[in-house]
């Protein structure tokens, strides 16, 4: 049987070897750097490889991504041009960053961070109540993640909007689409969600002037990739209070580095990039499936398209 390489610095290859040996038995499951002869591998199950990772691969069918985001192997310059890449696309996981987002949306919009600094200062005030059919929650981001954490949202009641590159059809979720349509999705977010994926389009996507177009007073909470928001753009709009908070479980350098000013920034909660950790349990029977299928030759589920980058 041809072999799978397995390599991350995130998950356990115990657990994934456990989970993969129970749906394919005879499986025969390397772990980076142990590869043995190169020639072996097949299918690939990585989250971030060194770079050349993949010289000497010359059989290699398939890099199936040990998370929904594929920026890290597109990050690859030497990515062989014949195997196919894959994703896990996870229920499990969309269940959680929905639950994720929806604590977000949540704490700011019941005035969370007020009442937060109300605690620290030990004074007993009381705002007025939000009303939440008014609230504006926008997503960027409607793929997987982003559609169930939008109809999450808008079953409570929230006004929810989501922004994607091409038009949805999502009861309650009023969709924009395309470059030409994201001014007027801003203008009408005050609570933004990023659930994008990081391409050369999304890159810097939250910046200065996307920030600017915000209503005053709007949050930013973003799970998507710390690439796709300049940091300094978001801090900036923080102190001069054009943006209220924000909430951030991706960073450009993870993990945060020591000093950061997020850390300390009173506007600013962080999280250590876990709005939706990947699976073992609940991801390996569509990654044994998916191996199946490249084994036989036949076509895998969850391909991702070279030409977009997810
Ligand atoms: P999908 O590929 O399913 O969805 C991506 C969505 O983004 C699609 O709706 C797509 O539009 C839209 N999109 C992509 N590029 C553009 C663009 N240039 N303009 C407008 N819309 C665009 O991804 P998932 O929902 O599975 O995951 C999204 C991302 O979430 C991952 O790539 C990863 O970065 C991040 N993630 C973070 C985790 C965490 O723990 N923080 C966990 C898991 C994922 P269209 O549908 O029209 O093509
Ligand atoms: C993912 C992630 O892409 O955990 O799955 O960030």
């Amino acid at each position: 049987m041809p072999a799978v390489l397995f390599r991350t610095d995130n998950d356990n290859p115990d657990q994934w070897r456990e989970a993969l040996a129970k749906r394919i038995p005879d499986i025969d499951f390397r772990v980076w750097p142990d590869v043995g002869n190169k020639e072996d591998i097949e299918f690939a199950l990585v989250w971030k490889v060194p770079a050349g990772a993949y010289d000497g691969m010359t059989n290699l069918k398939a890099i199936c991504s040990l998370g929904q985001g594929v920026d890290h192997i597109f990050a690859e310059p030497n990515l062989p041009e014949g195997a196919q890449i894959l994703r896990i696309v996870d229920p499990w996981m969309a269940q959680a960053m929905a639950e994720w987002v929806l604590l977000q949306v949540l704490r700011f919009h019941r005035q969370g961070m007020e009442y937060e600094q109300f605690q620290r200062e030990g004074r007993w005030v009381k705002l007025p109540a939000p009303e939440t059919a008014t609230k504006r929650v926008g997503i960027l981001g409607m793929g997987a993640l982003g559609a169930q954490a939008a109809t999450t949202i808008a079953a409570l009641g929230f006004d929810v909007a989501g922004w994607s590159r091409t038009r949805k059809e999502i009861a309650g979720v009023t969709s924009f689409a395309g470059e030409a349509e994201f001014d007027a999705f801003l203008a009408r977010t005050d609570i933004l969600c990023c659930l994008l994926p990081l391409t050369p389009e999304t890159t810097d996507i939250i910046d200065a002037e996307t920030l600017a177009k915000l209503p005053k007073g709007a949050f930013v909470v973003n799970s998507g990739r710390g690439a796709q928001l300049v940091e300094e753009d978001l801090l900036a709009a923080l102190d001069s209070g054009h943006i209220a908070g924000a909430s951030l479980d991706v960073f450009r350098t993870e993990p945060l580095p020591e000093g950061h000013p997020f850390w300390t920034h009173p506007k600013v909660q962080v999280w250590p990039h876990v709005s939706a950790q990947t699976n073992a349990e609940s991801g390996a029977d569509q990654v044994a499936e998916n191996i199946r299928r490249i084994f036989a030759g036949e076509t895998p589920n969850n391909v991702v398209s070279r030409e977009r980058k997810y």
